[in-house]
Formats: C-alpha cells, sequence, structure tokens
C-alpha cells in the first residue's frame, strides 16, 4: 500500500526537483537548493504539538517514517523560524553528526556518521516555536470573550509555511499520513483534520488524539485551538459537517452549512467519487490573510466569507459566502485527493475549485444567472492577461515567496476560464466523465497538468493537449480581428495587448459564431494567423438593419474580437433591438473597453457603444457597464478636464433609467439579481457624483443614525449611504467620518465593518485619506482587512495615499509581508496614477526595495500607470469627442 503509494508519486516528480547527489560529503551542498532532494521520503507523520495561547509560542515533537531509497549519509527537509532542540535529534538510534539550518533555503540538514540503511527508518525532534502574528505558519488570532481579550491559535500552511511549524518535506508532491496530537487548555476547543479518537484530561489541560488521516500534502494539514460554538448537519451520505463560529453566533453559520451540505453531495456525483474523509469542519477565524483555505476535512475561513446574517448580510455577502464554501469545498477533491505535483500546476487547483464553484452554485442557487456572473472572472483574467508583466498559466516557481504571488488572476480566473472554454469545446457530460476518471486514477497522489490533458484525450479523442497548451504554457491571449468581404468572413488573429502592441503569441482558437439568431451558427478551430469563414448561407436570410454577427457566443472562449466598422454597427443595433444574450452583451462591452485603452478604438466609439446599452436593466450587464463607466470617468478626468464633467454627466444619464427603476427601496418579491443591482447602481451614482442620490443617502444615513433597524437603509444598500457621507465630509467639516468610525468600532460585524473601511477612504479631501490609511496602522484595524481601506482610495487621495505609503514603507513591509497583502498596497496606491512622470518616480522609489513577493505585482502597476498615460495621449487627439458627448448629452431617452 504506502510504499506503492509512493513509488507512483515519485513518478510523478518533476524534473525541475532538485536531483542533488545522494552521496553529498557536507551539509553546505545542500545550501541554495530550494526544492528538496529526493532520495528520502516521509511516508507518516506522528505529530504532538502544545500551544501556549498567553505567551504566543509552542512547543513541539516530530517524528517521521521515512523512506531512504538510495544509499546517503544526509536527511534533508524543510523548517523555518524553528529553535530545533539539537540533542534530541535521531535517526533510529543514531545522533546526527553534523546539524545544518539554512533559514534563507528554510531547510535542515542532517548529516550521519553513517550511511542510511535503504528502507524505512524514523526520524524524530523536538522543537519550538512563536505563534505569530502574520496570519501564517502556526499563529495567533485575537477574539473577545465575555468582554475580554483572548487568543486563538491557528494555522494557514498553504503555500509553503508549514516548515514554520514543524520541521517536515513541505512539498506538495511528499504526500505522508498524519497522526496529530494537541495538548491544550481543557477548555477549549481544539480541532485538526481528522476526528478525535481520545482524549484525556489532566489539570488543567487535555490531550487530544486524532485519527491517522489518509496520504495528503503538508499545505494541507490545519490546527485550530480556542472558544467555539458549532452547528451540525450531515450529506446524504453520512458525513458530518460542522461550522464553528463565535460563541453564541451559531445562527451566522448556517448558511454556509445548508451550501457545504448540498455543494458535498453534489460534488460527489460530479466526480464520481464520495468525499474522502471521515468529518468536515468549517470554522471562521477573526485574523486570516486570504478569504478561506481548503485545509482537508478543517476548512478555515476569515469571517466575512462564512458568516451570512439575514439581517446584516447584503446579498452580495450572500453570494461570497456561497462561492466560497462551493470553491473550498471543491478543494476536497480537486486539490485536495488529487494534488498538483509541483506549484507550476497551481491553476489546477485554483481554476478548477473556481470553475466548479460555480457550477455547485448555479445548481443551488439557479436564480442568480451564476454563470453568466461567472464572466467577472473572465473579465479579470483577460484584464490582467493582457499586460506584458503577466506570466503563462504554467509558470516555474521555485522558492517559497514566488510560490505565494501566483495566487492571482492568472491561476484562477485565466484558469477557470479556460477550462469552461475546453468544456464548452467537449461538451459539458465527456468533460464530466472525463474528470471523473482523472479523480479516480489521481486519487491519494499528484498530477501535472499534462496528467490531466491525457485523460482528457483518452476519453474524448480530441487534441485536448495541442488546444490547451497554447493556453496554459504561453501567456496573453488572442484579439480576433473580423472584417466583412462580401460573403466572406475574414479572421485574423493577434496577440492583445493593452499598451498597443501585438505580442507574438499564437493559438489554438476554439471559435464560434452566429449569424442574425441564435439558431444560425458554426464551431470551428482558428489554427492559423488568418482563416475566412463563408456565410454566404448565413447571410441569405439577413439584410440590412437586421444583420449581425456575433463571434465568440456567449463568451465562452478566452478572447477578445474586434469587429470591423459594419459589424460593429450591425451588433449595436442587435444590442438596442434586445437580440443577444445577457453574455454577449457583457462580451461586446468589455471587448470595446479593452480596445479603447488600447488604443485600438477611440473613447468616442466607446461612448456611442455605452449609449447602446442605456435600456438595460438587468444586473448581470450593468455592473459590467458601470464599472467601465468608472473606468471611464476616471481617465477622463486626467484627460480631458474640461470635458470631464460633461462625460460624468452623460454616464451618470445611462445609468440613471434603470436607478430610476429600482429605486432606493427594497420591493416586495424582488429578485436577488435586483437587490444586487440596486446596490450596484448607487454606488456608481455617487462615485460619479450624482447630486440627487449623494444627497438621498445623507439622509437616509441620518434616519439610520436614530434608528438602526430602519427599512429605509437595509444592508444592501448601506456602501451607497456610506460612500455619499463620505463624499461631503472634509477636515473642516469630518463628522460623516466620526460618526462612521463610530459604527464601525460598535459593529461587531465583519461584513459591516469591510464597508465602512470601503469608505473611509472615499474622501476627496486627502487629509482625510491619510486619516483613513493611519487608522490601518492602529488595533482598531485588523491586519487581514487593510485591502478594505487600500480598495477605497479616492482618485482626489492618490497623492496623498502614494507619499504615505512612501512615509510608511517599513513598517507596511513587517507588518504586511505576505505576497498578496503587500501587493495590495503597491497596486492600490500605484495603478491609479497616469503619467509617465509618475511611473518614473514609482519605479526609482522602489529600485532599491522591491522583493520577491511584490515584483510582479509592481511591474503590473506600472505597466497600467502607462498604458493609462498612452490611452490620454490619444484622448486627447480625439477630434469628435467634444461633438459626440454633447450630441449624447442632448438625446432624449
Ligand atoms: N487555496 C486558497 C487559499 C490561499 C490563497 C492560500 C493564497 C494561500 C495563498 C483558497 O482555496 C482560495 O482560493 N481562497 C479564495 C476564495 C475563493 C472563493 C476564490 C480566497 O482566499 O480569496
Ligand atoms: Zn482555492
Amino acid at each position: 500500500g504506502e510504499v506503492a503509494a509512493l513509488a507512483k508519486s515519485a513518478v510523478a516528480f518533476d524534473p525541475s526537483a532538485s536531483d542533488l547527489p545522494a552521496m553529498a560529503e557536507s551539509p553546505e551542498q545542500f545550501r541554495g537548493q530550494s526544492r528538496l532532494p529526493r532520495f528520502a521520503e516521509p511516508l507518516r507523520y506522528d505529530l504532538v504539538l502544545r500551544p501556549d495561547l498567553a505567551a504566543c509560542t509552542f512547543s513541539g515533537s516530530a517524528s517521521a517514517a521515512v523512506a531512504v531509497s538510495s544509499p546517503t549519509r544526509f536527511l534533508v527537509l524543510n523548517a523555518a523560524e524553528l529553535a530545533v532542540d539539537r540533542s534530541s535529534i535521531r535517526f533510529q538510534d543514531w545522533a546526527p553528526t553534523e546539524v545544518a539550518q539554512f533559514e534563507e533555503d528554510e531547510i535542515l540538514v542532517l548529516g550521519f556518521d553513517r550511511e542510511l540503511p535503504l528502507g524505512e527508518g524514523v526520524l524524530a525532534m523536538d522543537f519550538t516555536g512563536t505563534l505569530n502574528d502574520q496570519m501564517r505558519g502556526f499563529y495567533r488570532s485575537k477574539y473577545e470573550y465575555n468582554g475580554e481579550a483572548r487568543n486563538m491559535a491557528v494555522t494557514q500552511f498553504e503555500a509553503a509555511d508549514a516548515r514554520r511549524c514543524f520541521p517536515c518535506w513541505d512539498e506538495p508532491a511528499f504526500k505522508a499520513k498524519f497522526k496529530i496530537t494537541l495538548e491544550v487548555p481543557a477548555e477549549l476547543v481544539a480541532l485538526s483534520n481528522m476526528p478525535v479518537v481520545k482524549e484525556t484530561v489532566c489539570g488543567p489541560l487535555k490531550t487530544v488524539y486524532y485519527e491517522e488521516s489518509p496520504l495528503m500534502s503538508t499545505y494541507l494539514v490545519a490546527i485550530v485551538v480556542g472558544l467555539f460554538d458549532y452547528i451540525e448537519s450531515s450529506t446524504l451520505e453520512g458525513t458530518k459537517v460542522r461550522v464553528y463560529t463565535q460563541v453564541g453566533k451559531t445562527s451566522q453559520g448556517k448558511f454556509a452549512l445548508d451550501v457545504g451540505v448540498k455543494s458535498l453531495d453534489l460534488f460527489k456525483d460530479y466526480f464520481a467519487t464520495p468525499y474522502p474523509l471521515p468529518k468536515l469542519d468549517m470554522i471562521a477565524i477573526p485574523d486570516f490573510a486570504a478569504g478561506a483555505m481548503e485545509n482537508y476535512g478543517l476548512v478555515t475561513y476569515r469571517e466575512s466569507a462564512l458568516l451570512y446574517d439575514e439581517q446584516l448580510s447584503s446579498a452580495s455577502n450572500k453570494q461570497q459566502v456561497a462561492i466560497t464554501v462551493a470553491h473550498e469545498l471543491a478543494h476536497q477533491w480537486f486539490g485536495n485527493l488529487v494534488t498538483m505535483e509541483w506549484w507550476t500546476h497551481l491553476w489546477l487547483n485554483e481554476g478548477f475549485a473556481s470553475w466548479v464553484s460555480y457550477l455547485a452554485v448555479e445548481s443551488i442557487f439557479p436564480e442568480w444567472n451564476n454563470w453568466t456572473q461567472f464572466l467577472d472572472e473572465t473579465t479579470s483574467g483577460l484584464r490582467l492577461d493582457a499586460l506584458a508583466e503577466s506570466h503563462p498559466i504554467e509558470v516555474d516557481v521555485n522558492h517559497a515567496s514566488e510560490i505565494d504571488a501566483i495566487f492571482d488572476s492568472i491561476s484562477y480566473d485565466k484558469g477557470a476560464s479556460v477550462i469552461r472554454m475546453l468544456q464548452s469545446y467537449l461538451g459539458a457530460e465527456r468533460f464530466q466523465k472525463a474528470l471523473a476518471s482523472y479523480i479516480k486514477k489521481y486519487a491519494y497522489s499528484n498530477a501535472k497538468t499534462e496528467d490531466l490533458w491525457a485523460v482528457l484525450e483518452e476519453e474524448t479523442g480530441e487534441p485536448v493537449k495541442d488546444l490547451m497548451t497554447t493556453w496554459t504554457k504561453q501567456q496573453g491571449y488572442p484579439v480576433i480581428y473580423a472584417k466583412l468581404n462580401g460573403q466572406d468572413l475574414e479572421l485574423e488573429q493577434a496577440q492583445f495587448l493593452s499598451d498597443g502592441s501585438s505580442g507574438p503569441g499564437m493559438w489554438i482558437v476554439p471559435m464560434t459564431a452566429c449569424c442574425g439568431s441564435y439558431d444560425l451558427n458554426k464551431k470551428f478551430l482558428l489554427k492559423g494567423k488568418t482563416d475566412t469563414m463563408h456565410i454566404k448561407d448565413f447571410a441569405a436570410s439577413q439584410s440590412g438593419q437586421n444583420f449581425w454577427i456575433k463571434l465568440n457566443i456567449d463568451q465562452n472562449g478566452f478572447y477578445r474580437v474586434k469587429y470591423d466598422d459594419e459589424l460593429a454597427a450591425g451588433l449595436e443595433n442587435a444590442i438596442k433591438a434586445k437580440k443577444l444574450s445577457l453574455m454577449d452583451m457583457i462580451g461586446i462591452v468589455e471587448d470595446s473597453y479593452a480596445l479603447s485603452v488600447a488604443c485600438k478604438q477611440t473613447l468616442t466609439s466607446l461612448l456611442r457603444l455605452l449609449n447602446a446599452y442605456r435600456h438595460e436593466s438587468d444586473y448581470t450587464v450593468l455592473s459590467h457597464v458601470t464599472s467601465v463607466c468608472l473606468s471611464v470617468n476616471k481617465i477622463s478626468t486626467d484627460a480631458n478636464p474640461d470635458l470631464s464633467s460633461d462625460i460624468k454627466q452623460l454616464l451618470i444619464k445611462l445609468l440613471l433609467l434603470a436607478a430610476k427603476r429600482v429605486g432606493w427601496d427594497p420591493k416586495d418579491g424582488e429578485s436577488h439579481l435586483d437587490v444586487m443591482l440596486r446596490s450596484l447602481l448607487l454606488i456608481a451614482l455617487v462615485k460619479l457624483g450624482h447630486d440627487e442620490t449623494i444627497k438621498e443617502g445623507i439622509r437616509r444615513f441620518h434616519i439610520f443614525l436614530e434608528d438602526r433597524k430602519t427599512p429605509l437603509l437595509p444592508p444592501d444598500n448601506r456602501k451607497a449611504a456610506y460612500l455619499a457621507v463620505m463624499r461631503t465630509v472634509s477636515t473642516s467639516n469630518r463628522t460623516g467620518y466620526d460618526v462612521l468610525l463610530k459604527i464601525y468600532k460598535e459593529t461587531s460585524e465583519a461584513q459591516e465593518k469591510s464597508r465602512i473601511l470601503g469608505s473611509l477612504s472615499s474622501c476627496p479631501d486627502k487629509d482625510i485619506v491619510v486619516q483613513a490609511l493611519n487608522l490601518m496602522l492602529t488595533d482598531e484595524v485588523r491586519n487581514q482587512d487593510a485591502f478594505y481601506v487600500l480598495g477605497g482610495i479616492s482618485l482626489e487621495g492618490r497623492e496623498a495615499a502614494w507619499a504615505w505609503l512612501k512615509d510608511n514603507w517599513d513598517h507596511v513591509v513587517k507588518t504586511w509581508p505576505s505576497s498578496s497583502l503587500i501587493s495590495d498596497f503597491v497596486n492600490s496606491t500605484v495603478s491609479p496614477f497616469t503619467s509617465e512622470e509618475k511611473a518614473a518616480e514609482v519605479s526609482e522609489f522602489f529600485a532599491t526595495r522591491v522583493k520577491p513577493s511584490f515584483e510582479r505585482a509592481l511591474k503590473q502597476s506600472l505597466e497600467r500607470v502607462r498604458i493609462s498615460a498612452r490611452w490620454i495621449d490619444s484622448i486627447k487627439s480625439e477630434p469628435s469627442l467634444a461633438q459626440t458627448v454633447q450630441q449624447l448629452l442632448l438625446q432624449e431617452f
């Protein structure tokens, strides 16, 4: 059993893995290696951990059954920020003669005075460490119980931080079984991946023994120790599912529990494999770096991503909880049972979990129109991947800090989108069947991207590998230029880049087209640079006004389309005549926006196109239209200050019809999506400076202050009201800021806190923005929540925010060391700039400060600044912009 499984995983090893000779002479030879050698591999860990919640330290003992496969004197494993007790180390009965801990490489090398016997032996050692406050490794989180501050102990090991908790072979392909034991204060809840087998109490302490886990990767090991309440339910198969919350708050866990149980049932069918563990716990952690983490059998969440309260949460909070739960539970199969062989294949985890989460949520909440909302993911993937500083889905990574940096929109959103593209090409049923056999084939083991393609090819007979390799090994994506030439539609592909250049990339593009009706459609692979599609039979039934051709039906493909003027005009008419699917309407406005940014079409024509959406009333479409409107508003402020207030008025006018329809007050029996639409439009109108909406927001805010339960300001509309309040705050009139801050301090609801944090920094007054930023440095704001403040910074506050970041840089890097958090700081302060001079200034500041954890984020941000600068130059020379704006403003709706 075990050795066979081991052999299986050894075969799957990446060739880039360290091939260091087992016969090294000294520990020094292992220095500078970011991958572990594989001549010794763990089979089973026996782990005892004793956290001290008061002192914020822990001690532990680990013993690992190790299989030695070639003659060696050395054992090499990972350890970081741990004090290993050298005198405790034994392999069988032997103490090492050399012990070297290379902090830089995060490895521990043990040298023995003799060759280790081939086969199985046991390595044991004791160690101590700190329960840190950095939300990684074994860390402490703070909560309040009966008005008293308390600590809990929590783990977050992905991507490479298990080594901060115990010495281990901390790479995903070293799967082993884990038997965990905890010694903790008797009154606390202590959880791990597996169920408890035995508990003994000794004075104030208890020892909790957990069942041995199946083969799993180190990054999925988890422990939580603190005070919690739980609610419980079970799947159809009888798996116990629990949601743990702060004491007294279990009612907020009901929604997630329900979604969790339904998702498990659904995934079991979809993957044709039962949930692999005896139990599943989901738990809300007050300090949490990411949104959630799929630890095997013990999934951890930040509170806002797990808890839902009928009275206090918004419809969008509800969606976020559902998507997050479905995503993490999808990982229990895709990620935990079958694990990527190395982080290069991270997208197999994240892209798939994201894609499958939409599948689950679509089936649980069909009225949410979830697959149309999926285009949000595709959009962010397309936007990021249009940068020269993007990266391929499959990307070389070695050092731990590089790994963290690829948890980005490429791995998640592009990953999920190319899966959707492939599924639509192969057909849903064939695709599902093949996925199920992939899961079976690689269960309890590891796989690479190519392993998945091989299974799909075998099951479907289609050239999956050739097709998909162009999408996963190559960064970027194509724009397809479509030109009508008589009865022919001429197509040409070129890599799309937002800086207006075209890259060298070439793709095998699954093309679809329909003409005049969705019933008249075609499907083919574009393999070369150009191709021609005959549309004779298509076009015959079409004429004049009604003639339109839409490529990339329902935006199933990860590419953009640039239509010639005639085709574009046809589509504009089709939009006005409501002939197109929601997804296609989204695709057209997104492509058009992206082409404008790249100066491949004018802002003038983008505004004309936006005008075609003025009667639209669907949330999913309008969410893309508003996002484009807000970007246009920002760029026009810098590009054409004289015209920008007219452009603002025009954008307001475009959104106003729909906004008037939904109003401020919820209507009986209205749909989930209309609730989302109301909040979307109110927020957009406030951001665009629409006086009436701002006044009404402030009026309702005052009513809300008198009566926090007033139906006049339900949670869905609060963000809009808070933003409205902050529009009028200034240093001389700061009541609004102080009142919001007071509400922030009073509430214990994470979602409400995040709404307020995202509003405080949106003030046009730069001194107030600085105050909001300074708030992040105080105990009032948890480090996990900094990005809400950063995400809200007003355009007017960007200079002040940048100056603030420079002033506080040393503190910021120390406090937010994780890649995603520090990248947020850089991205949100740098990206809003729009001039070459600013880009140069930023580069200079970071020349001596850049680190691998945010290097790519910095380059991407700088690229965005330069792209904006170029766009502005081009807008300045658009001859008919002013005239078009006036014309559209005068037009009656
Ligand atoms: N595996 C990730 C959590 C993670 C992210 C660990 C980054 C280490 C570094 C988890 O499955 C995840 O993807 N969480 C998402 C939520 C999801 C709904 C997209 C997150 O945290 O945002
Ligand atoms: Zn994930």
